[in-house]
């Protein structure tokens, strides 16, 4: 052989099909030699490494619904819609919200992962994710008072020939209302399903359903778990005063309010030694002061977050993913570019310990590099705009002008980025 090795298109190691090796990682930096202009590489594009194991940049998919799961099962459909941000250069990808128990689904077509038969769809995933060399991890939670709800596609449809007259998904719409359950008897909204108070064996069934899901993560292989506790679902329904109005020891009080949620944070945390975040709402988008005159909180807000996430950080949590609100119906949202950054910001600066995420109108590279520099979040998740745009990594790297490793097989359509340039100033 007279160039030594012979030239043979490597193949993944270990992996189930035959897939080229990527070398570097697809969405990691190219040598400097090569590529100088590789000597400041943004941060969009430096690992992170969270309890041990290293997220290769901080581009991450957020979690979205699909509503698409058949009786929770992950299809196809899961598998070239997550694998084709496997092979696009994201640092992460978070699946979808996937409920730990059948009545806890947003709608009847949500991810599920309440049965040991989930497991070999999510497996299947994972191990296409694995071989591109990206880490992938699943939100876990549970809708409560917002469950059995129809999908949105199939409330409105987008020829606008058709509109439900209601939220709630009926047992004749494959719906459950009737077991929809809160951590108290308040509807979302009209037309939504009445939910009934949780009593005492729906909070150890919940709970055990959570611990459950874990130990099938642990058999799929995933790399983290995000807790869903956000968006106005059961978990962020316990903390806030909206949506919780128990008089036990899981309402009225702020630690009250906490006790159900940490508690699930808690016996999480000892079945999962991989990294574990939580997506918090940080406000409920409520009108007036979080704090009445007469000191008692009147909505869920960044101060309680903060006290929230103090207490995250007790049971060892490793990443707070920071979102807002989705619990009170009446919400005004200012929708403006990285309108939820500033709860990133706040967050990171009560616990500079612990790190942070941000997302919510991040679309652009530049606005995703600046939130990074200054150190407003540690890493950043995209939604709709990896929808538009799933190639936003590639993307992000030949704007911001950084030799970036697109997958062998698209290596043809960014030559853009794999063009030497000079060391920038
Ligand atoms: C289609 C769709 C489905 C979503 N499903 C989830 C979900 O499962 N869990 C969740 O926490 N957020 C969900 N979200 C919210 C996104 O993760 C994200 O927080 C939000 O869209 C704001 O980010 P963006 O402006 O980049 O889209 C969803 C958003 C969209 C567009």
């Amino acid at each position: 052989m007279p160039n030594g090795e012979p030239f043979i298109n490597k193949p993944v190691p270990g992996a189930d099909q035959y897939y080229p090796l990527n070398d570097p990682a697809i969405g990691t930096p190219l040598p400097i030699k090569a590529y100088p202009q590789n000597a400041k590489v943004p941060l969009l594009f430096q690992p992170l490494t969270i309890r041990g194991i290293t997220f290769k940049n901080r581009i991450w998919v957020s979690p979205m619904c699909q509503y698409s799961s058949d009786n929770g099962h992950a299809t196809d459909w899961h598998l070239v819609h997550l694998g084709g941000y496997a092979t696009r250069g994201v640092g992460a990808i978070c699946v979808e919200a996937s409920s730990v128990t059948p009545e806890g689904r947003i709608s009847p077509e949500d991810s599920g992962i309440w049965d040991d038969s989930h497991i070999p769809g999510f497996k299947r995933i994972v191990d296409f994710s694995h071989a591109h060399g990206t880490l992938i991890g699943i939100q876990l939670g549970h809708a409560g008072r917002k469950a059995s709800t129809l999908a949105p596609s199939v409330h409105t449809n987008a020829a606008k020939t058709r509109r439900a007259p209601k939220r709630t998904a009926d047992i004749e719409d494959n719906g459950w209302p009737g077991d929809v359950v809160g951590p108290s008897a308040i509807s979302f909204a009209e037309g939504y399903p009445d939910p009934k108070a949780m009593q005492a064996e729906d909070f150890v069934r919940i709970e055990e359903a959570f611990v459950a899901a874990v130990e099938r993560c642990k058999k799929i292989g995933f790399d983290f778990i995000e807790l869903h506790a956000a968006h106005g679902y059961l978990l962020h329904e316990f903390v806030s005063p909206l949506s919780n109005n128990r008089t036990d020891e899981y309402g009225g009080s702020l630690e009250n309010r906490l006790r159900y949620p940490l508690r699930i944070i808690e016996r999480v945390r000892k079945a999962w030694d991989k990294p574990l975040f939580v997506r918090i709402s940080a406000t409920d988008w409520a009108e007036g002061p979080e704090k009445g005159d007469n000191g008692e909180w009147r909505y869920w807000g960044l101060e309680q977050s903060k006290v929230y996430v103090g207490e995250m950080k007790k049971l060892d949590v490793d990443l707070v993913d920071c979102s807002t609100g989705g619990n009170w119906d009446k919400q005004d949202i200012p929708l403006v570019p990285g309108y939820q950054v500033p709860f990133a910001e706040g967050l990171k600066k009560a616990h500079p310990d612990i790190p942070v995420t941000a997302v919510g109108l991040i679309t652009d590279p530049k606005q995703a590099e600046e939130i990074l520099q200054s150190g407003k979040a540690d890493a950043i998740f995209l939604a709709r705009e990896l929808l538009r745009n799933p190639h936003w990594a590639m993307y992000a790297a030949q704007e911001l002008g950084v030799a970036i490793k697109p997958s062998n097989q698209y290596e043809r359509a960014w030559m853009s980025v794999l063009t030497a340039k000079p060391v920038p100033n």
